[in-house]
């Protein structure tokens, strides 16, 4: 069998680098996407090492003429696309009262502006495979968050076009399927101010696992929470 061709945004660290491993356990075919280089570099050659090829795609999807060219090459490099992973994004707590514009465009534009970017891009592709589209939207999507205005309307804003996109292109054969995870330990809290326990959180490892799952899809369930172990939001 030919092995299952995915492309994952956000691929450099965090949930998307657990996600491109989990597929490689499988041998997968991956793309690997995000801005920087040497990020994806080094997940290209875990991802060997655990069985899988990769191929490395920089690519801001804040930019539609980089996502453009870097979903066009992700999909020469893999001869086409079975499976689409909408990681990629960004973090900010403010006040509402305190959250800037500038804050508030990167926010949509990262998290939200680029998963549609990437999907145009990635759709002739996946019509062609009835492929399937991954969106990694957060609990953030589903429930409110004081001092997360922004991020919270980015991540419902994901689980509103993935909702709708599901029913457009369900005669299609392309499925869309949406995991909301909980707090998880990675670089995204890094430069953010709070508290943050990130004992009480998932590991990467436990989303892309849900993330393998989602995408297998045997029950046909389209919504998948990733509550966190310790009750972390
Ligand atoms: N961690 C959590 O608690 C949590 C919970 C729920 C949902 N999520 C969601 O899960 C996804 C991954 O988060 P994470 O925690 O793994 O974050 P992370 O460790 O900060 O990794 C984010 C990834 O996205 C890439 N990225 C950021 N901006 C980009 C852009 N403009 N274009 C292309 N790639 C970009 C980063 O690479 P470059 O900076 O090199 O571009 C990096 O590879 C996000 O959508 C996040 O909202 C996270």
């Amino acid at each position: 069998m030919s092995p299952v061709r995915v492309l994952v945004t956000g691929a450099g660290r965090g949930i998307g680098r657990a996600v491109a491993l989990r597929f490689a356990r499988e041998g997968a075919a991956l793309a690997l996407a995000a801005r920087t280089r040497s990020e994806l570099e080094a997940v290209a050659r875990e991802v060997a090492a655990a069985g899988g090829r990769a191929h490395v795609v920089e690519l801001d999807q804040a930019d539609p003429a980089s996502v453009a060219r870097g979903v066009t090459a992700a999909v020469a490099a893999l001869g086409g696309l079975d499976v689409l992973v909408n990681n990629a994004g960004v973090f900010a707590v403010a006040p509402f009262a305190e959250l800037d514009l500038a804050t508030w465009e990167r926010l949509l534009r990262v998290n939200l502006t680029g998963p549609f970017l990437v999907t145009q891009a990635a759709l002739p592709a996946l019509l062609g495979s009835r492929g399937v589209i991954v969106g990694i939207s957060s609990m953030a999507g589903l429930q409110g968050y004081p001092g997360s205005t922004g991020y919270c309307a980015t991540k419902y804003g994901l689980r509103g076009l993935d909702d709708a996109l599901r029913e457009e292109l369900r005669e299609a054969g392309v499925r869309v399927v949406t995991v909301y995870p909980g707090g998880t330990d990675t670089t995204i809290f890094d430069d953010v101010p709070g508290e943050w326990d990130r004992s009480t959180m998932n590991t990467p490892a436990e989303v892309a696992e849900v993330v393998w799952q989602a995408w297998r899809g045997a029950d046909g369930q389209a919504d998948w929470t990733v509550p966190p172990p310790g009750g972390a939001a």
